[in-house]
């Protein structure tokens, strides 16, 4: 059975990007009969945030919870916590005895962060490592694909590379894994940007009824619609963005018709999205509500015990390779 692998930095409640955008994918894959393992990523987080562990344990469990609640199975698949599987830690050490520091500093994503985060965040070996402890993660599972978008390819290249590396150095020991590049198309959020944490433009996959409707009505439409029957264009609008979402073909051919003559108001196209997402949301929120706290800490611990059960066997052949088996 081939093997699937992916991590998540611990970000709290996902958005709507981050389920169309990876956890969609990771459920298909896991449905399909991959052999999966999904991670909390939460030594990746502190890479830059070093000074901000203070959210780390809510904001893993909140996202762990959004992931089963999604549709991720801890039955079908190994879901676990970076930092409770140490073989993590172990081979980055190695793999860092190889990786020359000009593969770090010319990733594209170290230069745009560093830009972007300036130095206080980005000054630390550990950022600098960013890729090599991705590139542990990926082969202590002997992952055939990992599922990511087109930002991480980059590091994807370079777990690759270490593999090649490593292998020639030592012999041959670990898989090179291939990325499996999620197709999504960049959502647009409730004010037609881009949807992100940053923006304040989300929508949470744990939004209760009553909250998604209150950012529905917010958004804003076609400005050429200042009243009623101003005829309108669906293309520049963001609710109609939601609709090619979540609404059926019929339902949007209606709206195109009713937006561009003016006979379908906007209030109504809006409560009729609010219909659409509470019926694909709503075996979410039930999944959600009946996730207690301890049951997920359960589903985790189990999953991370496993984890490194698998790790360790690889971690065995990296050793002896290495002759570190004395
Ligand atoms: N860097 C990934 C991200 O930000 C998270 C991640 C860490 C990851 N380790 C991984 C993804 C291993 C895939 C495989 O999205
Ligand atoms: Fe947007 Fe719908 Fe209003 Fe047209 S009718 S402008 S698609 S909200």
């Amino acid at each position: 059975m081939q093997k699937v692998l992916s991590g998540m930095r611990p970000t709290g409640r996902l958005h709507l990007g981050n389920y169309f955008g990876a956890l969609a994918n990771w459920v298909d894959l896991q449905n399909q009969g991959y052999h999966c393992h999904f991670f909390v990523a939460d030594w990746h987080a502190i890479t830059t945030k070093h000074d901000e562990t203070g959210t780390i344990r809510q904001n893993s469990l909140e996202m762990a919870k959004d992931w089963i609640a999604a549709g991720l199975d801890p039955q079908k698949s190994v879901l676990f916590v970076q930092s409770l599987v140490k073989q993590h830690a172990e081979l980055f050490t190695l793999l860092a005895m190889i990786t020359p520091v000009g593969w770090l500093e010319r990733c594209p994503t170290y230069k745009e962060q560093k830009e972007q985060l300036g130095e206080s965040k980005t000054a630390h070996l550990g950022f600098l490592g960013y890729p090599v402890l991705q590139a542990a993660d990926i082969v202590l599972y002997d992952a055939d694909f990992v599922p990511v978008g087109e930002d991480q390819l980059p590091h994807l290249e370079i777990t690759r590379e270490i593999v090649r590396r490593f292998n020639f150095m030592y012999g041959e020991t670990l898989v090179e894994p291939q990325a499996k590049l999620t197709q999504a198309p960049k959502l647009t959020g409730t004010d037609g940007r881009k949807m992100s944490k940053s923006y304040d433009n989300f929508v949470e996959l744990a939004e209760t009824s009553e909250s998604l409707w209150q950012k529905i009505r917010n958004m804003i439409t076609d400005p050429a619609r200042v009243r009623r029957n101003d005829p309108g264009n669906p293309t520049i609008c963001s609710v109609y963005d939601f609709h090619k979402l979540f609404s059926s073909a019929d339902d949007r051919a209606l709206i195109q018709t009713g937006c561009t003559t003016g006979s379908m108001g906007c209030m109504d196209c809006k409560k009729l999205l609010r219909e659409r997402m509470d019926a694909f949301f709503e075996p979410m929120r039930e999944r959600r509500a009946q996730l207690h706290d301890d049951d997920v800490l359960h589903i985790l611990h189990e999953g991370s015990r496993r984890a490194a059960e698998h790790a360790e066997t690889v971690m065995r052949r990296v050793r002896h390779h290495m002759n570190l088996d004395i």
